[in-house]
Protein backbone atom coordinates (compact mmCIF):
# COMPACT_ATOMS: atom_id res chain seq x y z
CA UNK A 1 0.00 0.00 0.00
CA UNK A 2 1.30 3.78 -0.84
CA UNK A 3 -0.13 7.10 -0.35
CA UNK A 4 -0.27 9.84 -3.03
CA UNK A 5 0.12 12.86 -0.71
CA UNK A 6 2.06 15.19 -2.68
CA UNK A 7 4.04 14.24 -5.74
CA UNK A 8 8.07 15.55 -3.62
CA UNK A 9 6.96 11.75 -1.95
CA UNK A 10 7.37 10.05 -5.17
CA UNK A 11 10.33 9.20 -6.77
CA UNK A 12 11.24 9.85 -10.24
CA UNK A 13 11.10 6.22 -10.69
CA UNK A 14 7.93 5.96 -9.26
CA UNK A 15 6.09 8.63 -11.36
CA UNK A 16 7.91 7.23 -14.60
CA UNK A 17 6.43 3.49 -14.03
CA UNK A 18 3.25 5.35 -12.76
CA UNK A 19 2.80 7.25 -16.43
CA UNK A 20 3.77 4.09 -18.29
CA UNK A 21 0.90 2.12 -16.54
CA UNK A 22 -1.23 5.07 -17.42
CA UNK A 23 -0.31 4.35 -20.78
CA UNK A 24 -0.83 1.04 -20.91
CA UNK A 25 -4.05 1.14 -19.17
CA UNK A 26 -5.17 4.06 -21.84
CA UNK A 27 -3.77 1.65 -24.63
CA UNK A 28 -5.89 -1.23 -23.29
CA UNK A 29 -8.96 1.16 -22.70
CA UNK A 30 -9.14 1.63 -25.96
CA UNK A 31 -8.91 -1.65 -27.21
CA UNK A 32 -11.48 -3.43 -25.33
CA UNK A 33 -8.96 -5.07 -22.93
CA UNK A 34 -10.50 -5.06 -19.56
CA UNK A 35 -8.37 -5.08 -16.43
CA UNK A 36 -10.52 -6.25 -12.79
CA UNK A 37 -7.00 -5.01 -10.50
CA UNK A 38 -9.22 -3.36 -7.46
CA UNK A 39 -11.93 -6.31 -7.61
CA UNK A 40 -14.16 -5.91 -4.91
CA UNK A 41 -12.16 -2.94 -3.66
CA UNK A 42 -14.23 0.31 -2.68
CA UNK A 43 -12.98 3.97 -3.06
CA UNK A 44 -14.36 6.68 -0.67
CA UNK A 45 -14.10 9.92 -2.19
CA UNK A 46 -14.37 13.13 0.09
CA UNK A 47 -14.93 16.63 -1.24
CA UNK A 48 -14.82 19.79 0.22
CA UNK A 49 -14.70 21.48 -3.12
CA UNK A 50 -16.03 21.09 -6.65
CA UNK A 51 -15.30 18.67 -9.22
CA UNK A 52 -15.78 17.54 -12.75
CA UNK A 53 -12.79 15.56 -13.93
CA UNK A 54 -11.34 14.65 -10.30
CA UNK A 55 -14.46 13.00 -9.07
CA UNK A 56 -15.53 11.26 -12.88
CA UNK A 57 -12.21 9.67 -13.29
CA UNK A 58 -11.40 8.29 -10.62
CA UNK A 59 -15.80 6.90 -9.98
CA UNK A 60 -15.29 5.65 -13.48
CA UNK A 61 -11.59 4.82 -12.77
CA UNK A 62 -12.72 2.27 -9.73
CA UNK A 63 -15.45 0.95 -12.24
CA UNK A 64 -13.02 0.25 -14.79
CA UNK A 65 -10.45 -1.85 -12.22
CA UNK A 66 -13.51 -3.60 -10.87
CA UNK A 67 -14.23 -2.17 -7.53
CA UNK A 68 -16.82 0.59 -6.83
CA UNK A 69 -16.32 4.43 -5.10
CA UNK A 70 -18.46 6.23 -3.07
CA UNK A 71 -18.87 9.73 -2.89
CA UNK A 72 -18.60 11.70 0.00
CA UNK A 73 -19.46 15.21 0.37
CA UNK A 74 -18.19 16.96 3.41
CA UNK A 75 -21.43 18.58 4.14
CA UNK A 76 -22.72 15.06 4.58
CA UNK A 77 -19.91 13.53 6.33
CA UNK A 78 -19.66 14.65 10.21
CA UNK A 79 -16.64 15.83 9.23
CA UNK A 80 -18.53 19.43 8.06
CA UNK A 81 -20.08 19.16 11.87
CA UNK A 82 -16.77 19.07 13.34
CA UNK A 83 -15.78 14.97 13.71
CA UNK A 84 -11.89 15.10 13.63
CA UNK A 85 -9.91 13.93 10.55
CA UNK A 86 -7.94 11.42 12.56
CA UNK A 87 -11.63 9.97 13.56
CA UNK A 88 -12.56 10.14 10.06
CA UNK A 89 -9.62 8.37 8.96
CA UNK A 90 -9.55 5.60 11.83
CA UNK A 91 -13.21 4.54 11.38
CA UNK A 92 -13.31 4.71 7.44
CA UNK A 93 -10.37 2.89 7.24
CA UNK A 94 -12.80 -0.46 9.24
CA UNK A 95 -15.11 0.11 6.03
CA UNK A 96 -13.32 0.84 2.62
CA UNK A 97 -9.72 0.41 0.72
CA UNK A 98 -8.67 3.61 0.02
CA UNK A 99 -9.60 7.17 0.03
CA UNK A 100 -9.13 10.16 -2.14
CA UNK A 101 -9.82 13.44 -0.49
CA UNK A 102 -9.98 17.42 -1.90
CA UNK A 103 -10.12 19.68 0.25
CA UNK A 104 -8.53 22.89 1.60
CA UNK A 105 -5.49 22.10 4.07
CA UNK A 106 -2.29 19.76 2.76
CA UNK A 107 -2.85 19.00 6.71
CA UNK A 108 -5.86 16.96 6.73
CA UNK A 109 -4.56 14.64 3.91
CA UNK A 110 -1.42 13.88 6.14
CA UNK A 111 -3.57 13.85 8.96
CA UNK A 112 -6.03 10.98 7.21
CA UNK A 113 -2.60 8.78 6.10
CA UNK A 114 -1.35 9.32 9.75
CA UNK A 115 -4.38 8.03 11.42
CA UNK A 116 -5.43 5.43 8.83
CA UNK A 117 -4.35 2.13 7.35
CA UNK A 118 -5.48 2.60 4.04
CA UNK A 119 -4.00 4.76 1.18
CA UNK A 120 -4.88 7.88 0.74
CA UNK A 121 -4.60 10.30 -2.64
CA UNK A 122 -4.64 14.18 -2.78
CA UNK A 123 -7.29 15.73 -5.01
CA UNK A 124 -6.04 18.39 -4.98
CA UNK A 125 -5.98 21.05 -1.73
CA UNK A 126 -4.38 24.57 -1.27
CA UNK A 127 -0.89 23.20 -1.87
CA UNK A 128 -0.46 20.85 -4.54
CA UNK A 129 -2.68 18.84 -7.23
CA UNK A 130 -0.57 15.54 -7.78
CA UNK A 131 -3.31 13.71 -9.30
CA UNK A 132 -3.36 16.43 -12.19
CA UNK A 133 0.46 16.94 -12.81
CA UNK A 134 0.66 13.33 -13.60
CA UNK A 135 -2.09 13.57 -16.51
CA UNK A 136 -0.37 16.59 -17.48
CA UNK A 137 3.29 14.76 -17.47
CA UNK A 138 1.58 11.43 -19.79
CA UNK A 139 -0.02 14.28 -22.27
CA UNK A 140 3.42 15.89 -22.62
CA UNK A 141 5.45 12.59 -23.23
CA UNK A 142 2.36 11.52 -25.75
CA UNK A 143 2.47 14.51 -27.65
CA UNK A 144 6.44 15.52 -27.30
CA UNK A 145 7.61 11.84 -26.79
CA UNK A 146 9.79 12.35 -24.14
CA UNK A 147 9.98 14.87 -21.19
CA UNK A 148 13.65 15.22 -20.40
CA UNK A 149 14.89 18.73 -21.53
CA UNK A 150 11.70 19.63 -22.61
CA UNK A 151 10.96 23.82 -21.45
CA UNK A 152 8.09 23.67 -19.45
CA UNK A 153 6.76 26.52 -18.74
CA UNK A 154 3.54 27.56 -16.50
CA UNK A 155 2.07 31.61 -16.30
CA UNK A 156 -0.11 32.73 -13.63
CA UNK A 157 -1.04 32.43 -9.90
CA UNK A 158 2.14 30.75 -7.84
CA UNK A 159 -0.75 28.14 -6.72
CA UNK A 160 -1.66 24.43 -6.18
CA UNK A 161 -0.87 23.65 -10.05
CA UNK A 162 2.17 25.79 -9.71
CA UNK A 163 3.91 23.85 -6.72
CA UNK A 164 2.63 20.12 -8.37
CA UNK A 165 3.83 21.34 -12.01
CA UNK A 166 7.53 22.52 -10.40
CA UNK A 167 8.13 19.00 -8.42
CA UNK A 168 6.40 16.73 -11.40
CA UNK A 169 8.69 19.00 -14.11
CA UNK A 170 11.72 19.00 -11.88
CA UNK A 171 11.52 15.38 -11.25
CA UNK A 172 11.31 14.10 -14.50
CA UNK A 173 13.99 16.15 -16.05
CA UNK A 174 12.03 19.45 -17.60
CA UNK A 175 13.15 23.04 -17.51
CA UNK A 176 10.73 24.90 -15.65
CA UNK A 177 9.93 28.63 -15.76
CA UNK A 178 6.97 30.38 -13.99
CA UNK A 179 6.07 33.67 -14.55
CA UNK A 180 4.26 34.57 -11.77
CA UNK A 181 3.41 38.43 -10.08
CA UNK A 182 6.01 39.04 -7.17
CA UNK A 183 3.66 38.18 -4.41
CA UNK A 184 1.95 35.83 -6.01
CA UNK A 185 5.01 33.08 -6.56
CA UNK A 186 4.72 29.30 -5.64
CA UNK A 187 5.54 27.78 -2.33
CA UNK A 188 9.32 29.30 -0.94
CA UNK A 189 10.57 25.49 -0.12
CA UNK A 190 9.64 23.86 -3.46
CA UNK A 191 11.16 27.03 -4.95
CA UNK A 192 14.19 26.37 -3.26
CA UNK A 193 14.28 22.87 -3.74
CA UNK A 194 13.87 23.14 -7.95
CA UNK A 195 16.51 25.59 -7.69
CA UNK A 196 18.89 23.01 -6.10
CA UNK A 197 17.86 20.17 -8.47
CA UNK A 198 17.02 21.13 -11.62
CA UNK A 199 16.86 23.88 -14.12
CA UNK A 200 14.11 26.03 -12.93
CA UNK A 201 13.28 30.29 -13.29
CA UNK A 202 10.68 31.99 -11.49
CA UNK A 203 10.44 35.65 -12.38
CA UNK A 204 7.66 38.19 -12.96
CA UNK A 205 9.18 38.71 -17.00
CA UNK A 206 6.06 36.82 -19.12
CA UNK A 207 8.24 36.58 -22.42
CA UNK A 208 11.32 35.60 -20.59
CA UNK A 209 9.82 33.02 -18.91
CA UNK A 210 7.90 31.51 -22.38
CA UNK A 211 10.83 31.92 -24.62
CA UNK A 212 11.58 28.86 -26.46
CA UNK A 213 9.22 27.24 -24.12
CA UNK A 214 7.98 23.40 -25.16
CA UNK A 215 4.36 23.88 -23.28
CA UNK A 216 2.79 26.32 -22.13
CA UNK A 217 0.97 26.19 -18.88
CA UNK A 218 -1.77 28.24 -17.31
CA UNK A 219 -4.79 27.87 -14.57
CA UNK A 220 -7.24 30.21 -13.11
CA UNK A 221 -6.08 33.66 -11.28
CA UNK A 222 -8.44 32.66 -8.45
CA UNK A 223 -9.10 29.15 -7.54
CA UNK A 224 -11.70 27.71 -5.39
CA UNK A 225 -11.90 29.12 -1.91
CA UNK A 226 -10.51 32.46 -3.51
CA UNK A 227 -13.63 33.94 -4.92
CA UNK A 228 -13.98 36.81 -2.66
CA UNK A 229 -10.13 38.17 -4.31
CA UNK A 230 -11.30 37.67 -7.96
CA UNK A 231 -12.02 41.35 -8.73
CA UNK A 232 -8.71 42.15 -7.55
CA UNK A 233 -7.18 39.19 -8.95
CA UNK A 234 -8.12 40.44 -12.08
CA UNK A 235 -6.15 43.69 -11.48
CA UNK A 236 -3.09 41.94 -10.56
CA UNK A 237 -3.07 39.08 -12.86
CA UNK A 238 -4.46 40.98 -16.21
CA UNK A 239 -0.97 40.55 -18.38
CA UNK A 240 -0.59 36.75 -17.00
CA UNK A 241 -1.99 35.33 -19.54
CA UNK A 242 -1.32 33.04 -22.42
CA UNK A 243 -2.18 34.65 -25.53
CA UNK A 244 -0.41 35.36 -29.13
CA UNK A 245 2.90 37.17 -28.12
CA UNK A 246 3.33 34.77 -25.39
CA UNK A 247 3.11 31.65 -28.09
CA UNK A 248 5.25 33.93 -30.48
CA UNK A 249 7.83 33.80 -28.52
CA UNK A 250 7.61 30.10 -27.58
CA UNK A 251 8.65 27.18 -30.00
CA UNK A 252 6.99 26.85 -33.19
CA UNK A 253 5.47 23.20 -32.20
CA UNK A 254 4.63 24.28 -28.74
CA UNK A 255 2.13 22.74 -26.71
CA UNK A 256 -0.81 24.60 -24.76
CA UNK A 257 -2.59 23.02 -21.21
CA UNK A 258 -4.54 23.89 -18.89
CA UNK A 259 -6.03 21.58 -15.64
CA UNK A 260 -9.43 22.97 -16.13
CA UNK A 261 -12.12 25.13 -15.60
CA UNK A 262 -10.63 28.01 -17.63
CA UNK A 263 -11.56 31.07 -17.68
CA UNK A 264 -11.05 32.21 -21.31
CA UNK A 265 -10.19 35.99 -22.04
CA UNK A 266 -8.59 35.92 -18.51
CA UNK A 267 -5.80 33.66 -17.67
CA UNK A 268 -6.04 32.18 -21.95
CA UNK A 269 -7.37 33.77 -24.80
CA UNK A 270 -10.26 32.19 -26.19
CA UNK A 271 -8.01 31.89 -29.71
CA UNK A 272 -5.35 29.94 -28.03
CA UNK A 273 -7.44 27.88 -26.13
CA UNK A 274 -9.65 26.55 -29.22
CA UNK A 275 -6.68 26.47 -31.58
CA UNK A 276 -5.33 24.12 -28.39
CA UNK A 277 -8.35 22.32 -27.90
CA UNK A 278 -7.16 18.72 -29.04
CA UNK A 279 -3.79 19.27 -26.15
CA UNK A 280 -6.34 20.32 -23.77
CA UNK A 281 -8.75 17.34 -24.18
CA UNK A 282 -6.40 15.31 -24.01
CA UNK A 283 -4.75 16.28 -21.15
CA UNK A 284 -8.39 15.82 -19.48
CA UNK A 285 -8.89 12.51 -20.85
CA UNK A 286 -5.24 11.76 -19.51
CA UNK A 287 -6.77 12.30 -16.17
CA UNK A 288 -9.00 8.93 -16.50
CA UNK A 289 -5.78 6.75 -17.22
CA UNK A 290 -3.32 8.71 -14.95
CA UNK A 291 -6.18 8.25 -11.97
CA UNK A 292 -6.56 4.62 -12.60
CA UNK A 293 -2.97 4.22 -12.67
CA UNK A 294 -2.47 6.04 -9.52
CA UNK A 295 -5.09 3.57 -7.84
CA UNK A 296 -3.54 0.35 -9.42
CA UNK A 297 -0.40 1.68 -7.73
CA UNK A 298 -1.22 3.01 -4.05
CA UNK A 299 -3.49 0.00 -3.75
CA UNK A 300 -1.15 -2.74 -4.93
CA UNK A 301 2.15 -2.34 -3.78
N1 LIG B 1 -8.55 19.89 -13.15
C1 LIG B 1 -9.37 19.44 -12.17
O1 LIG B 1 -8.94 18.98 -11.10
O2 LIG B 1 -10.68 19.49 -12.49
P1 LIG B 1 -11.91 19.34 -11.48
O3 LIG B 1 -11.82 20.52 -10.52
O4 LIG B 1 -13.11 19.39 -12.35
O5 LIG B 1 -11.77 18.06 -10.73
N1 LIG C 1 -5.97 26.18 -8.88
C1 LIG C 1 -7.27 25.63 -9.15
C2 LIG C 1 -7.14 24.28 -9.77
C3 LIG C 1 -8.46 23.63 -10.14
C4 LIG C 1 -8.28 22.28 -10.76
C5 LIG C 1 -8.08 25.57 -7.87
O1 LIG C 1 -7.53 25.17 -6.84
O2 LIG C 1 -9.26 25.94 -7.90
Amino acid sequence: MKHLLKLADWTTEEIIATLDLADKLKYEKKNGIEHHILKGKTLGMIFSKSSTRTRVSFEVGMYDLGGSALFLSHRDLQIGRGEPIKDTARVLSRFIDGIMIRTFDQADVETLAEYGSIPIINGLTDYCHPCQVLADLQTIREHKGSLEGKKLCYIGDGNNMANSLIVGGIKTGMKVAIACPKDYQPDAEIMKWASENGDFLCTDDILLAAADSDVLYTDVWASMGQESEAEERKKIFKNYQINDSVIAVSKDDVMVLHCLPAHREEEITAKVFEEHANEIFDEAENRLHAQKAVLVKCFTE
